[in-house]
Order: C-alpha cells, then sequence, then structure tokens
C-alpha cells in the first residue's frame, strides 16, 4: 500500500500526523480482511540519496501507536532483503519500507524500480491522494505489474474535491491565499467558472492590487503576473463569479513576531511598509460572503501566518468558516496546520490531505496516480 507519509518531523518525531491518521481506516481494513501489509511511502525530498534525517522510523513509531501494534521497518525499499521479510510475513502483520525517494528510480518512475518494487507483493492499494499529482514508481509505474485499486481515502478525496465543483450547494465561495498567484493562477480561472464569489488573500491578494495600480510600498507581489493578474481581473467580469480582493491590509514595516504593524487601504501603503495580513474591513467582507454561502472551499492562508500577530486574518476567517452553516473543504498543508493549532480542524466538512494534489485536482487536471487506477478498473 503506498501512502503519503510525508510528514513534518521535529527532533526525530512526528510534529503532524494527520496524513498517517487518515490512512489508519484503509490499515484497518485491509488487516481485517487478512492483508499481510506492506506499506510504503516517501519523506521530503532526498532527491535518490538517503539522507539519515529523513528515514521512515519515526512514521513507523507513530503508525504503530496509532494502531496498537508493531510496525515493523525494514532499511530498504527493495531487493532480497525486502523479499524475504515479505516471505516471512502472516496476516494481520505490517511492515513499512525505507523511503521511497531514497532511490533514483521512484522519481525518474524507472520500470525497473517499480517491477521491483510489484516483486514481492500481490496487490497494489493506492492511498496516496497526496501524491497522486506525481507520476512516479510507486505512484503509477507499479500498477503495471500487478492489480492495483483505490485505498478508502483515495476514494474518500476524490468524491468531497468533485462533489464541491461537480454537483456544487449555492452559493459556493471559494477563498485563496498564500504566497503567490504562479501557483494558483490554473485554479483561479476554474474557480471563476465555477464558483460564485472568489475571496482572495494573502501574498498572492497583493498582486492583484498592484495590477490594480497601487504601488503597496515593500509589500511582496510577483512583477512578472501583473498581466496575467489584470487577466484573470477581466475574465471575472465576464464569468458569473465575483472576485472580492482585500479593501484593507494589515502592514509592517519589519516582518517579525509582535513587530508594530498598522492597518491601512491598499490606496495608503506606501514608503517602507508592507503588507502582511488582510485588515479587518475584510474580515468583516469575507465573512459576509462565508455566512451567505451554502458551500465553501478553501486554500491558502490569507496572511503571514507563521508570524503572529499576522495570523489573525487567517483565525478570524477560519472561526467564521467553522461557525457558518455551509459545508466547507479545506485543502493544503499551510492551512490544515493553522486551523490545527486554532483546534477548529474538527470544525470543517472534510480537509484535505493533498497540498498540490488538491490543487491539481480542483485545476482538473487528470493526476497520474488516479489514472493508473482507473484503467485498472
Ligand atoms: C506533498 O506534501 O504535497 C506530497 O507529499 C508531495 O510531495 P512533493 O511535493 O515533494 O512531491
Amino acid at each position: 500500500m503506498r501512502a503519503d507519509f510525508n510528514v513534518p518531523l521535529e527532533e526525530g518525531k512526528v510534529r503532524d500526523d494527520a496524513r498517517i491518521r487518515a490512512v489508519v481506516p484503509t490499515i484497518e481494513n485491509l488487516l481485517s480482511r487478512g492483508a499481510a501489509l506492506v506499506l510504503a511511502s516517501h519523506l521530503g525530498r532526498p532527491k535518490g540519496e538517503a539522507v539519515p534525517g529523513l528515514k521512515m522510523d519515526p512514521v513507523a513509531d507513530r503508525l504503530g501507536e496509532l494502531l496498537g501494534k508493531p510496525v515493523r521497518k525494514l532499511d530498504r525499499v527493495f531487493g532480497p532483503e525486502v523479499s524475504k521479510a515479505v516471505d516471512e510475513m502472516k496476516s494481520g502483520e505490517i511492515l513499512l519500507l525505507e523511503n521511497l525517494r531514497f532511490e533514483k528510480g521512484e522519481e525518474s518512475n524507472d520500470r525497473d524500480f517499480a517491477r521491483q518494487l510489484a516483486e514481492p507483493v500481490d496487490l497494489f492499494v493506492s492511498d496516496a491522494f497526496g501524491t497522486a499529482h506525481r507520476a512516479h514508481a510507486s505512484t503509477a509505474g507499479v500498477a503495471e505489474f500487478i492489480p492495483a485499486v483505490a485505498g478508502l481515502l483515495m476514494k474518500k478525496e476524490i468524491e468531497e474535491l468533485s462533489r464541491c465543483l461537480e454537483n456544487p450547494q449555492r452559493p459556493l465561495t471559494a477563498i485563496l491565499g498564500g504566497a503567490k498567484v504562479s501557483d494558483k493562477i490554473n485554479v483561479m480561472r476554474r474557480f471563476l467558472q465555477l464558483t460564485d464569489h472568489l475571496l482572495v488573500g494573502g501574498g498572492m491578494a497583493n498582486t492583484f492590487l498592484a495590477a490594480r495600480g497601487y504601488s503597496l510600498g515593500q509589500s511582496f507581489y510577483e512583477q512578472d503576473l501583473l498581466e496575467t493578474a489584470q487577466s484573470i481581473i477581466n475574465e471575472s467580469e465576464k464569468s458569473g463569479c465575483r472576485l472580492i480582493l482585500p479593501d484593507d491590509l494589515v502592514v509592517t514595516r519589519e516582518l517579525k513576531p509582535g513587530s508594530e504593524s498598522e492597518v491601512m487601504a491598499p490606496q495608503d501603503i506606501s514608503g517602507d511598509w508592507k503588507a502582511v495580513d488582510i485588515g479587518p474591513e475584510t474580515v468583516k467582507s469575507f465573512g459576509r460572503y462565508i455566512s451567505t454561502s451554502a458551500m465553501i472551499i478553501w486554500n491558502g492562508p490569507l496572511g503571514v501566518f507563521e508570524t503572529p500577530p499576522f495570523d489573525e486574518g487567517t483565525r478570524l476567517t477560519a472561526r467564521e468558516v467553522a461557525s457558518s452553516n455551509a459545508y466547507s473543504v479545506v485543502g493544503g498543508g499551510d492551512l490544515v496546520a493553522a486551523l490545527e493549532a486554532l483546534d477548529l480542524a474538527g470544525k470543517v466538512d472534510f480537509i484535505s490531505t493533498g497540498g498540490g494534489a488538491t490543487l491539481e485536482f480542483w485545476e482538473g487536471k487528470e493526476l497520474p496516480g488516479i489514472k493508473v487506477l482507473q484503467d485498472k478498473t
């Protein structure tokens, strides 16, 4: 079973186990049906080298705690040691392979490496939705050699993320944040077609405000995307979707915790001020759209969340989403961590385990890790 155990580590331990918890139902289902389960995942971006700090041991420890049973961890991904260990497994046992990306063949989707991954096992279960946008040996290539099926998390992600766009309750509001427009151009264009309101915050909002002609002092924005931002503004005027940009912004001269800040309208930001969060009027305006929506989809924080107090706009908006009656779906690692820090993760209806994968799915792109399963079916 391919899982996405690409989790943050701190001092050799798993700091956030959401992605591990998310596949426990699939693991328990397979074990209850008598499987001997071989698990595999990548962790970080070791680029084909064995990096000691990215070994899978902390994941095996945390998974064992969650399941209440031992998870044996191997130091290899394939080869005789793995084949022997798998041959000796009994029904109900679990084994976790070493970090797949320690092997060069993983990211290059090397056919021979995929065949070696498939060799010791009978069936491939793909539950790694968060990595489904990568055409790697363990997400795509391996399905050429053995029967392949989707796990329960993969199925749920596909159902939840598609229903927002294919069968939405209206008004449907999308909230997009994060630093860069460049990461989100395609998803914005699709949202303009499919949603009723598109609320934009975070660094990416600055690029739109700059495209409207505001100078914004020292604020971060993507100079090379001003034309793209203007064309998205033009498209929004022709679409049935209202594009809502911040009316006011929290600005500071120095981005560090607790630094002095002010609230300014975009046209008043000049000199060495830089925008780092949405302001209180914007929080209110976003709140009005949120409270009257039937469905909300949200990706990306609305300010520099990791540097308080510039997390305020995201926090207050998260509270609005959590307390609204709308069906809410949230995706993207940064934002999910923010919701967990606020203890609001349980108050949204679905949290996607994907970052890039969720965005590409919402863009309407075909994800290779899903396509191979559909081809199999
Ligand atoms: C993620 O964290 O988004 C996935 O695990 C994919 O990781 P990657 O961006 O390193 O391929």
